[in-house]
């Protein structure tokens, strides 16, 4: 059954005891973020809990965080599979996607705040790295743009800066979906419509933080991972359509030729991002739904919701590329979340001929160019969600030599601090580009057997653990 909205999933996590309601008073600018931090940092992944901070002061919004990456087991419950079978979800989402639905009337628009009453600085909206953030940031809002040609819609999630009550400044790193389509219209000399959805069906979410091929809906993705064609809405001031059951909608228009400064951010690299010229949003409309509740997403240094939720949607679009693309015999794709899910990329395969891992990496690069600065092949029988057993593939199975390779000019990870300077702009060309390294650690001749007791034996034992005093 598809969830209908943020609220109706927020009971199936309370449900699952995945839910924290946290009713002590907190302070948006430093506690939401401090205690999300503590929560991520001090609870281990498989036990960590979404939080409902229910008690804002000065609001009477609560704020929910980690409610689609708490934990792998938290994102298996927005997509209504189990881990093993989150690749295949993905894969089916992104062939068969369902294209929304325009119903007439939505809850997202039970308040229509229009003029001087849209005003940002009445929503709960935390600060996150307090004295180096410059102010309150929206960090999981579903950024919906279309194409003024095509009118094909793009969803992406990018960081945004309340800059005034109606004014927000919005990163849109180079190679995004949404950056094609403000681009399109700038070219025509016009400002770009937008709307930013924050909560709503948490399929939306995930879709928005994943990376489908170019030009494809990811509200269709949506519809493919819930089953069900999205139900969306009209929205007031510009033409586009956003979830019908979306908590708030802050509708607007991307300045023509016009960027400010944004930034310093606290990001997914476990770094400060640099300062970056900006797109600038004029908020026209802001509806939301009676007693809103505001979704965030906590970004920073690994581990967080941020680097969870894109790691798991990132690895379902490559699982997709090699596997039914490519047909290529893969058995698991990983970005390591200590690397933000982009700084290395892990994935094992059964290879059918020598070259097959080097095809593996250099299709992972083309098919997501941002990711795997340092990217590894390891043959099947590695579990490669263990870091032992990829270190142990990789000192005895590989020759730096003959099996690491390295490409010149690939698309650089902009927010990878050893590309330029702190004080360098996230615009300058020289966090464009980057060399990656790939490593074949896959065995390339026959190997002697590996070094352990007979199976029978280790079984024995396991079986008869309690008599050895254990
Ligand atoms: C919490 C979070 C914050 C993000 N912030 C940004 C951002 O500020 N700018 C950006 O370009 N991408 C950001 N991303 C990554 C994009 O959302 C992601 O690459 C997405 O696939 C882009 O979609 P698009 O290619 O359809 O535009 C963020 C992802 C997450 C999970």
């Amino acid at each position: 059954m598809p969830y209908s909205d943020l609220r109706s999933f927020l009971t199936v996590l309370e449900g699952k005891g995945w839910l924290k309601r946290i009713t002590k008073k907190v302070n948006k600018d430093w506690e939401i973020a401090a205690v999300a931090r503590v929560v991520f940092q001090d609870i281990p992944e498989k036990d960590r809990p979404a939080l409902l901070f229910e008690n804002v002061e000065g609001f009477d919004i609560p704020v929910v965080v980690g409610v689609l990456g708490g934990s792998r087991s938290i994102y298996c419950q927005v997509m209504e599979t189990t881990p093993l079978l989150l690749m295949q979800k993905w894969k089916a989402a992104i062939s068969k996607p369902i294209p929304p639905v325009v119903v007439e009337l939505g809850l997202c628009q039970e308040n229509i705040l229009l003029g001087e009453k849209a005003d940002l600085l009445k929503f709960p909206v935390p600060i996150w790295t307090a004295g180096q953030d410059p102010g309150p940031y929206i960090t999981s809002p579903y950024v919906i743009t279309k194409d003024p040609h095509t009118n094909a819609r793009n969803v992406g999630t990018y960081r945004a800066q309340i800059k005034g009550a109606r004014k927000l400044a919005m990163w849109v790193n180079f190679l995004q979906g949404g950056r094609l389509n403000i681009e399109a219209w700038w070219a025509l000399r016009q400002d770009a419509p937008v709307a930013i959805v924050i909560g709503c069906d948490p399929t939306v979410g995930v879709a928005s933080v994943s990376k489908p091929p170019q030009g494809l809906d990811e509200l269709a993705v949506a519809g493919g991972l819930r089953g069900e064609a999205l139900p969306v809405v009209r929205c007031r001031t510009v033409d586009l359509e956003v979830p019908a059951s979306a908590e708030i909608v802050i509708e607007g228009l991307i300045r023509v030729d016009h960027l400010e400064q944004e930034g310093p951010f606290g990001e997914y690299s476990g770094y400060m991002g640099p300062v970056a010229m900006s797109y600038v949003v004029d908020v026209t409309c802001i509806t939301h739904r009676n007693k809103p509740v505001f979704q965030a997403f906590l970004s920073q240094m690994p581990p967080s919701e941020s680097s969870l939720i894109r790691g798991l949607g990132w690895e379902g679009a490559l699982w997709k590329h090699l596997v039914e693309d490519l047909r290529m015999p893969i058995k698991d794709i990983h970005l390591l979340e200590s690397t933000g899910s982009a700084g290395i990329l892990v994935i094992s395969m059964e290879k059918k001929h020598d070259t097959q891992p080097r095809e593996a990496i250099l299709a992972s690069w083309a098919c997501q160019p941002y990711l795997g600065k340092y990217s590894v092949v390891v043959d099947e029988d590695i579990d490669i969600r263990d870091l032992n057993q990829v270190a142990w593939a990789l000192a005895w199975r590989s020759q730096p030599g003959k099996d690491l390779f390295v490409m010149d000019n690939m698309q650089a990870i902009q927010l990878d601090p050893s590309q330029a300077p702190a004080e360098v702009s996230q615009m300058d060309p020289a966090r464009r580009h980057s060399a990656k390294v790939g490593i074949d650690a896959t065995k390339k001749h026959n190997f002697p057997p590996v070094a352990l007791p007979p199976q029978q034996h280790l079984e024995f034992v396991r079986a008869h653990w309690h008599e050895y005093g254990f």
